[in-house]
């Protein structure tokens, strides 16, 4: 670890930010520094001589968030500066190429930016590259597992990658391992609600939304050029429950039923079990309900897992498998923590200007 201090701005406090500043705070390295923090409605700036172990308060003295002004402070801050968005918002994602381009770190778990046009997407890795300003998302497929580095390692290395496969929602396996357990789909979905593994609106999962995501994300960094409109979702929610309210979808939910009971049971018959998956082939995703046998790893998925499996011109016969949790707060926010060390280690006090 660097001897001279690394300065952090947290944009997000909310599960996963927390978590972060918390484990921020008990690491025995001092050079690591929260000098700032923002939610959607406040901001705070924290003195350079703050304790390295201290935790967010919320007594900070605070102003109201104004990204114009943020965007200033932080592209005048000292150097080094990481910026870990832990926001989950659109427009927060927006600021990424000014802060890479004015030389500020960025650490994320938000899948926004990398999941708009390939062009934005293309130029992040450009300015991170061309400034030598680091840009990290290996929080972004898998939360703490390592799926994305590994992506990149292989590229980097001249392998080419020709398939991946697997299943990146812990939610929707969740789903579909309780359905096998006897619960209808309604009933499964209430209890994903329940246990709070669902967005706050769970359709967004439902939808398959944040799996073509996950999926896009994997492939551009694979090094294919695609948009999301290019990816092939299977949605789990009928049109015309996505425009009503949640409550009213989900007893409509009711009306499925007998339709997944028997698609499961159908799958049990020929010792096979549904799962959500994922599917790069031939530079197109796929993203769906499939059966999987019950031997094959995908088919042996249970709870709340991922199981990612990645086929190359090297690992050609046998895939590179990354399996576990792949959700919660103290799991992604380690990621990123992993992150910003990773980054903290390679980056060279800022120049003393003459
Ligand atoms: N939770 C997980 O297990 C998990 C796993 C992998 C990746 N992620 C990703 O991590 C990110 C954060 O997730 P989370 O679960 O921590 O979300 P969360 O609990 O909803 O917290 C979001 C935080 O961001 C703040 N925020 C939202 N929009 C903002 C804006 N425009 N400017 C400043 N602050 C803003 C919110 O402030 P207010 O409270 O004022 O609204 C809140 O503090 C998301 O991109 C999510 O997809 C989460």
């Amino acid at each position: 670890m660097t001897n001279f201090p690394i300065d952090i701005y947290l944009a997000g406090i909310g599960s996963v930010g927390h978590a972060f500043a918390q484990q921020l705070a008990t690491l025995p390295t001092t050079s690591l520094r929260l000098r700032g923090a923002c939610t959607s409605r406040h901001a705070f700036w924290l003195p350079e001589t703050a304790d390295p172990a201290h935790t967010l308060s919320f007594d900070e003295p605070a102003t109201t968030t104004a990204w114009p002004d943020l965007l200033t402070q932080l592209t005048q801050h000292a150097r080094p500066l990481i910026f870990v968005d832990a926001t989950g918002s659109p427009d927060v994602a927006r600021l990424y190429a000014p802060l890479l381009r004015q030389g500020v770190h960025i650490v994320t778990p938000s899948k926004h930016a990398n999941t708009l046009e390939q062009t934005y997407f293309d130029e992040l890795h450009h300015l991170s590259h061309a400034n030598g300003t680091h840009y990290r998302f290996e929080t972004t497929v898998g939360a703490g597992l390592p799926v994305v580095q590994v992506v990149q390692d292989l590229v980097a290395t001249g392998d080419r990658i020709r398939s991946i496969r697997g299943a990146v929602s812990g939610t929707l396996t969740f789903l579909f391992s309780e359905m096998e357990q006897g619960r209808s789909y309604s009933e499964a979905v209430t209890a994903a609600i329940e246990r709070g593994y669902t967005e706050p609106d769970f359709r967004d999962d439902l939808s398959g939304e944040d799996v073509a995501r996950k999926f896009l994300i994997l492939a551009r960094t694979a090094g294919y050029s695609l948009e999301r409109s290019d990816v092939t979702v299977e949605s789990l929610v009928p049109p015309a429950l996505n425009v009503v309210s949640q409550e009213l979808a989900l007893q409509g939910f009711a009306a499925l039923n007998d339709r997944w009971q028997h698609m499961i049971k159908a799958a049990r018959a020929d010792n096979a079990v549904l799962r959500y998956a994922g599917e790069l082939a031939n530079g197109k995703i796929t993203v769906g309900v499939q059966a999987f046998s019950t031997d094959a790893p995908l088919g042996q998925l249970h709870g709340t897992d991922n199981l990612i499996e990645i086929h190359t011109d090297r690992y050609a016969t046998s895939p590179i498998v990354v399996r576990g949790p792949g959700a919660g707060p103290a799991v992604t926010a380690a990621g990123v923590l992993a992150d910003v060390l990773k980054i903290a280690r390679t980056i060279q006090p800022a120049p003393v200007a003459a």
